[in-house]
């Protein structure tokens, strides 16, 4: 970093676009370009490391998965940022390396640049405080080393991300939202290499060429999910789709959630499962907002395998929105749930976000006595997971082998005006919801 001037990188080592790289971006031809009047620089291969420039402006070490040639003919490398999540990963152009890092012990930089730098853009010095860097900490950094997992899980994070490790496809579009995608998603051979995916937002059929997208747009029969309505308030609906009834639709769903979802491996093997869809509905249609899904039968007791909210429409109250739904038919189901594990770091936040918000609703109303399992049985939380909630509310306590609720009311108010506490913006009316449990066959055991 010291000394480089950034913005002048890329002219020292490309000229109108030209490069040194062969199309397709194989590895063996890394000879720098030779300009006249400077240095013979070694191009950055795969497995090298360099210092890059994210875009928030921030430096990073980060390490060269993979390079290709782009459309403007330069080459671009795919890179992943030391301790950061792999949504981070990037395809960069070489103006957004610090060429002179390479081989450096990077890590005594890292220290100084792993915090959030200013954001130049609006030419105003923005610190930011300890509890956006705690918060920021939580969501991108939370890639433990391989050293840290046992091994087995070592084996098998290795091995996914030797398969997933590239994103080729950088947007999808679907319906009128151009979207970055986040990771990989197994869509076949010949879609799974265009950078831009065409997706019809009713059907969810995906398409190469924006001429097709159009064509099928004036085709397309549908324009709703391929269910059964069970909720509407307003403009929102859930729609209970069957994985078995409706097989391509929901694997075309899994392929398009999975652009998003790091550790899910849910695509092909929908049959077993029910999607419950929400849509926001206009006169045009309904258009796809998020899902969850959820196996018919969970031997685990999960009430949601996998959950997702389409990036332009999060963080306005519509991912703990379709947690609270899975809790309303668990409800009904006269049971208890919880998410399937792992989560992904945004993830338990919502899901620690729902939790705390829901016991700390009834603690604060609720006069006399009350036990982890009475709270389970009002909320269909399971006992783990309101013990692991309390117990960062700081509300619980192990006396004699048992977790008790130790709560003052002094604490709950307390907890009322913190952070944790945040009122939905979104809640689910249980009266809109049409919506019976499955009347489950018994196996019958053969003799
Ligand atoms: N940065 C900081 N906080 C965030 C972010 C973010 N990017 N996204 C959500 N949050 C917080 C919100 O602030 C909110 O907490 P608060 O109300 O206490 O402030 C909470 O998380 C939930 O916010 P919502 O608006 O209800 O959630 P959203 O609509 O964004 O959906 C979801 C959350 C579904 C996890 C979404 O981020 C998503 O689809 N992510 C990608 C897929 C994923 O990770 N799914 C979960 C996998 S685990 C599983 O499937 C069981
Ligand atoms: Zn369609």
């Amino acid at each position: 970093m010291a000394g480089v001037d950034k913005k002048g990188d890329a002219n020292l080592y490309y000229d109108n676009g030209q490069d040194s790289l062969s199309k397709g971006g194989s590895t063996g031809q890394r000879e720098a370009t030779k300009k006249e009047g400077h240095e013979v620089t070694e191009m950055p291969d795969i497995g090298d490391r360099y210092m890059v420039q994210r875009a928030d402006k921030s430096w990073h070490a980060a390490e060269i998965i993979q390079t290709r040639t782009n459309e403007q003919d330069k080459p671009e490398f795919y890179v992943h940022y030391d301790g950061f999540n792999r949504r981070l990963d990037e395809w960069v152009e070489i103006d957004r390396f610090d060429l002179g890092s390479k081989h450096e012990d990077t890590s005594s930089k890292m220290k100084d640049v792993s915090i959030l730098m200013t954001d130049l853009s609006d030419g105003t010095d923005r610190k930011i405080t300890r509890n956006q860097k705690r918060k920021h900490d939580e969501i991108n950094h939370v890639q433990k080393t391989y050293a840290e997992m046992d091994p087995t899980t070592a084996a098998l994070e290795k091995e996914h991300e030797a398969i997933t490790k590239v994103k080729y496809i950088d947007k999808i579009q679907i319906g009128k939202y151009e979207i970055d995608t986040w990771y990989f998603s197994p869509y076949p051979e010949e879609y799974g290499k265009v950078s831009k995916l065409w997706v019809c937002e009713y059907c969810l059929k995906y398409m190469r060429l924006e001429r097709s997208y159009r064509y099928h747009q004036s085709q397309c029969i549908y324009r709703h999910p391929q269910g059964r309505e069970i909720y509407r308030k307003g403009t929102i609906s859930v729609f209970e789709v069957d994985g078995k009834e409706s097989k391509m639709y929901c694997q075309n769903l899994c392929l398009v959630a999975k652009l998003f979802l790091d550790h899910k491996t849910l695509y092909f093997d929908v049959e077993p499962f029910l999607f419950y869809v929400l849509v926001e509905v206009d006169r045009h249609g309904c258009h796809l907002v998020g899902y969850f899904s959820k196996e018919k039968e969970s031997p685990d007791g999960n009430n949601i395998a996998c959950i997702l909210i389409l990036p332009p429409f999060q963080r306005k109250g519509y991912g703990k929105f379709l947690i609270a739904f899975s809790y309303e038919l668990s409800k009904l189901e006269s049971t208890v749930g919880s998410p399937e594990k792992p989560l992904s770091d945004l993830g338990k936040l919502s899901y620690r976000s729902y939790w705390s918000w829901v016991l700390l609703e009834i603690l604060r109303d609720f006069r006399g006595t009350l036990s982890i399992k009475d709270l389970s049985e009002m909320t269909s939380i399971t006992q783990s997971d309101i013990i692991s909630t309390l117990q960062s509310l700081n509300m619980v306590k192990y006396w004699k082998g048992q977790h008790v609720i130790c709560v003052t009311p002094k604490l709950v108010e307390e907890h009322l005006k913190s952070a944790q506490y945040k009122r939905p913006i979104l809640t689910v009316d249980p009266s809109c919801l049409r919506w019976e449990p499955p009347v489950k066959v018994p196996k019958v055991s053969k003799k």
